[in-house]
């Protein structure tokens, strides 16, 4: 497994599993079976409605939790400082575990400062090892990297051969914010995968 180092010197897998769109029914065993496959990078989110099932899938998988990065992001409906806190606690209850690897916060909407407070405070006293955005354009990305107490570590966006987000890239690297990819395939979109020209 190749890893990237974040600015705070947390080592995150290159390569990861995401459960977006995985049902409830579905989703533990799904997991169970990107772990038997080497993943070691499990992406949910509160509003995927499976953190549970990711949660049992990796108490049952016997690995040990320190050999698994583990990644949610907290909802809008849930932001604002104490709703914020109060969501981390029952994504942790859900997920079966006492410390995230990375929390994001999923869309720039609604009151992002506040929520953005409680990671801060929660990164403080140890039990996230990574605080992220996602879906931050530049110029909210830079509001966040500049007047916040912590710079976000992590920028979860769209990238693919598509939607290749180059100049975006170039505002990252300069604020130390990585970029993680969701949907490198494009979600399955527009024949990326008969297209000429990628092939
Ligand atoms: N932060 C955010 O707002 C956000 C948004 C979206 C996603 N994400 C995260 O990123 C993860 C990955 O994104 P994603 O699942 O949306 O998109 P993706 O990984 O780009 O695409 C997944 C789709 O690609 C198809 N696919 C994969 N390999 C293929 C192949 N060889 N031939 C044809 N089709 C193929 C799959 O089809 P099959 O279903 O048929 O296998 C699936 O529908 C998510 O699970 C989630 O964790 C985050």
């Amino acid at each position: 497994m190749e890893y990237k180092v974040l600015s705070n010197g947390v080592k995150m897998p290159q390569l990861g599993y995401g459960v977006y769109q995985v049902t409830k029914e579905e989703c533990e065993r799904c997991v169970l079976d990107a772990l038997k496959a080497g993943y070691r990078l499990i992406d949910t989110a509160q509003s995927y409605f499976n953190e549970e099932e990711v949660g049992s899938a990796i108490k049952k998988s016997g690995i040990p939790r320190e050999e698994i990065f583990l990644t949610t992001k907290v909802w809008i409906e849930h932001y604002g400082y104490e709703a914020c806190k109060a969501s981390i606690e029952e994504s942790m209850r859900k997920l079966q575990t006492d410390y995230l690897d990375l929390l994001l916060l999923h869309q720039p909407f609604a009151d992002y400062y506040g929520a953005w407070r409680a990671l801060e405070e929660y990164y403080e006293a140890g039990k996230i090892r990574a605080i992220g955005i996602s879906n931050f354009y530049p110029d909210r990305m830079i509001d966040i990297a500049t007047f916040a107490h912590i710079k976000p570590m992590i920028n979860q966006v769209e990238i693919h051969p598509y939607h290749q987000q180059e100049e975006s890239k170039t505002w990252h690297d300069k604020y130390g914010i990585q970029m993680e990819v969701w949907a490198p395939f494009g979600e399955g979109r527009d024949d990326m995968f008969t297209d000429a020209t990628l092939s």
